[in-house]
């Protein structure tokens, strides 16, 4: 009766000693503990890398942050931004962005935010820069032994490229008729940067599908923020098809289920915007008076160039292109499903 009572608990305690003795080898230098969220991206996702380059960085003069946290961060809206709602969801704090980690030792146990408003998968104009600089600062952090394989293991990448390209792309003259052309090489370049952030270690690569970019401000403008431009969405739909097409071949060549996601950020905006659930669905709270991406904008005399709504909350946008942070709150509801699937 002793005898097999012990072998009992010989067979079960077994298996744990392997598995601690394995998760210790592979795990053999964890710097930061803890799950951890590395960020890419533009805007949507930015807490505050761009730096303070004058008229172009909106992000870090008033009104921009009167919500959250009161003053500007340079974040692209009047509160948080996408990256804030993801490290909220997964319990932790907003990852340090790139540009103030010496500022911010204890931080860097949440991951990294490299995401610079106006990147582009491609060059997005003089001074932005592509998401592939965005990956190589990553993979420095790394090689100067800042996140250890370990730390990656467990964490998440989040990213979000949501249109600078399709921007830089007509205002250098491209026309609309031959985009499926530029959208097929971003895409394969998109590719590219996906797989190269999964094989420097990083666990789950969450991808964000492109909102709906006739529905923007800075668009819907013409028609007095009444309609979208049907035409733009259309396209967004291709986009969006091709990406998960690329996320299902990268699932195959991992030979994986789980490593890549798209983050269906065009469906919570739509379902947003169809239901109308903001008493001002198109007409940004912070509009330019004489084009649409004036927000914050002041003449030499400091006369503001732009209205300021006094209702954040009653905007879904905030200004040309961004949510307010109670768009960014009504899009999180809607993606907490998906949310769950991904970090469970
Ligand atoms: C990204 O920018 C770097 C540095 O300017 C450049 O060398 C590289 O070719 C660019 N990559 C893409 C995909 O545009
Ligand atoms: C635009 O819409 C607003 C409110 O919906 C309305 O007051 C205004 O007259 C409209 N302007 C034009 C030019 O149609
Ligand atoms: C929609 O956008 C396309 C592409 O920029 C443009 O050619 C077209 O005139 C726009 N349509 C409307 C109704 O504004």
């Amino acid at each position: 009766m002793k005898g097999s009572k012990c072998f009992f608990l010989y067979a079960f305690f077994l298996p744990f000693v392997i598995i601690i003795v394995s998760a210790a080898h592979s795990c053999e230098y964890p710097k930061q503990g803890g799950k951890k969220l590395f960020v890419f991206g533009d805007s949507f996702v930015d807490n505050g890398n761009l730096g303070k380059i004058g008229k172009l960085a909106r992000s870090w003069t008033y009104p921009y942050g009167i919500t959250f946290p009161h003053h500007p961060t340079g974040r692209f809206s009047d509160g948080r931004v996408l990256s804030d709602f993801i490290a909220s969801f997964m319990r932790i704090r907003s990852p340090i962005p790139y540009k103030y980690r010496k500022f911010g030792f204890q931080l860097l146990r949440y991951g990294m935010n490299f995401a610079v408003g106006g990147t582009g998968v491609f060059d997005t104009g003089d001074f932005q820069r592509n998401l592939t600089v965005q990956i190589d600062v990553f993979e420095r952090q790394i090689k100067n032994g800042i996140f250890s394989r370990c730390d990656l293991d467990s964490s998440i990448a989040l990213v979000a490229v949501s249109g600078n390209d399709y921007g830089t792309y007509q205002s250098s003259g491209h026309p609309f008729n031959e985009i499926s052309t530029f959208m097929n090489s971003l895409m394969s370049q998109l590719k590219v940067d996906l797989k190269r952030i999964h094989d420097l270690g990083v666990r789950k690569v969450v991808v964000t599908n492109l909102h709906p970019l006739g529905c923007t401000p800075m668009i819907a403008r013409v028609s007095n923020y009444s309609s979208c431009n049907s035409t733009i969405n259309l396209a967004v739909q291709q986009h969006n098809q091709k990406l998960d097409a690329i996320v299902k071949e990268l699932l195959i060549e991992t030979r994986s289920y789980d490593t890549f996601m798209s983050l269906d950020v065009h469906g919570a905006f739509w379902s947003i915007l169809a239901q109308e659930k903001f008493k001002n669905g198109l007409k940004p709270c912070c509009e330019g008076n004489t084009n649409a991406i004036n927000c914050g904008e002041v003449d030499d005399k400091g006369v503001k160039l732009y209205k300021l709504c006094s209702d954040p909350q009653d905007y879904f946008y905030w200004d040309s292109v961004h949510p307010t942070q109670a768009g960014w709150t009504a899009a999180y509801q809607a993606l907490k499903p998906s949310l769950s699937k991904i970090f469970e």
